[in-house]
């Protein structure tokens, strides 16, 4: 077969897939594994969201709203913004594809961080963007850094808040002093997908700088806190210019009709988004304390997972835990090869990995 292949799609490496879980077991012969890998809320999906499903399902012979109005309005009120300054997505990655279709042009560059959120650098590429890479610098998004790498060609910035894998994030004054150098031109994806986790003094307020002289997008989504992942939905709030151009790519129904309902009921679901927020604090207290028991350390985090130095080869470790049937995350393919990253899960979810921690780590050679 003969193929035309752009060179920057050839070169392209794909997001890695997870196996499903039943698949893993099979594969491991085993059975009740627990899954502390994505950063999924472990408490399931709001009971209210289900029954908005369940009571949708005779629609779906329908083309779902594909302006997401009711969904739009509701969230506009409880933000404080205008419906016009949100674009609803198949998950916040659709978003982050959105403006990079809108902004950015073959040749064109984008700056981000290394490690950070995947997605960004991938979407750029295959965009035909040049990607240019800022290393983190003590684990933090290194804001300067991230300045000096800004150039004419540069359309937009990408900086998750709280960083994805390492759980840090930057101060409102920080921010602001760095927007304030951003040359006029450039666009700030700010990815809030965690801020839900984020302690609440240390949260900024995104909508402050939706008209700054270097507008402002920021990303959030109902994957995390409001449970539901295997959905897809997320969402931008900007100003209603950009809005305005990625209505313009997007597909007109992007966002599917169970995802809606579900979303909108889940946001009105305080009980079930109070309950997550504790257990994540709680479990994420608890886990941390357990793992520096075990000669490991674990590194402070503003959201539902953090990172663990085990002190030896973290894909050894990964592989062990998961014949044990703990399905944690290596960190090699974000260059940090001696560590794993873990998503809180429920109470006796976290007593099993730290069992299985343990075990493993003594098994390996690890540790104390
Ligand atoms: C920083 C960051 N942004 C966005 C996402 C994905 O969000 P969504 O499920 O809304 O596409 C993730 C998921 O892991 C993430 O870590």
């Amino acid at each position: 077969m003969k193929l035309h292949v752009a060179d920057n799609i050839a070169t392209l490496i794909p997001y890695p897939p997870g196996k499903p879980l039943e698949e893993l077991e099979r594969e491991y012969g085993i059975t009740g594994s627990i899954k502390l890998a994505s950063n999924e809320n472990p408490l399931g999906p709001s009971p209210k969201a289900v029954a908005a499903i369940r009571a949708s399902l005779d629609k779906l012979h329908r083309y779902p709203d594909g302006s997401c109005y009711y969904l739009a309005q509701a969230l506009a009120k409880k933000l404080g913004v205008e419906p016009a300054e949100l674009v609803f997505g198949n998950g916040s990655n659709e978003i982050i594809g959105l403006l990079i279709a809108a902004f950015l042009a073959p040749g064109q560059e984008v700056v981000t961080s290394h490690p950070t959120f995947l997605v960004y650098q991938k979407m750029v590429q295959a965009q035909g963007g040049i990607n240019r890479v800022v290393p983190l610098r003590d684990m933090r998004h290194d804001l300067a850094g991230i300045l000096a790498a800004v150039t004419a060609k540069t359309r937009l910035i990408f900086l998750d808040n709280p960083n994805n894998p390492t759980g840090t994030v930057f101060t409102a004054a920080e921010f602001e002093a760095f927007l304030d150098q951003v040359p006029e031109g450039v666009i700030v994806a700010l990815d809030e997908a965690y801020v839900d986790f984020v302690e609440p003094t240390l949260q900024l307020d995104a909508r402050k700088y939706l008209h700054h002289r270097t507008p402002v997008v920021a990303l959030r989504t109902f994957s995390k806190a409001y449970g539901l992942a295997g959905l897809r939905v997320g969402y931008g709030i900007m100003h209603r210019e950009i809005a305005d151009y990625l209505h313009r790519v997007r597909q007109p129904f992007n966002v599917n009709q169970l995802a809606q309902v579900a979303a909108l009921a889940a946001l009105e679901d305080d009980d079930h988004y109070a309950k997550t927020l504790r257990l994540t604090r709680e479990g994420m207290a608890w886990l941390a304390c357990e793992v520096e028991k075990l000669g490991c350390t674990a590194f402070s985090s503003q959201t539902n997972f953090f990172l663990i130095d085990v002190k030896g080869d973290g894909k050894a470790l990964y592989e062990r835990m998961l014949r044990k049937g703990v399905i944690v995350r290596p960190m090699q393919a974000y260059g940090y090869p001696t560590y794993i990253r873990i998503t809180v899960g429920l109470t006796e979810e976290n007593v099993r990995f730290v069992q299985s921690l343990a075990e493993s780590l003594a098994e390996l050679g690890y540790g104390r």
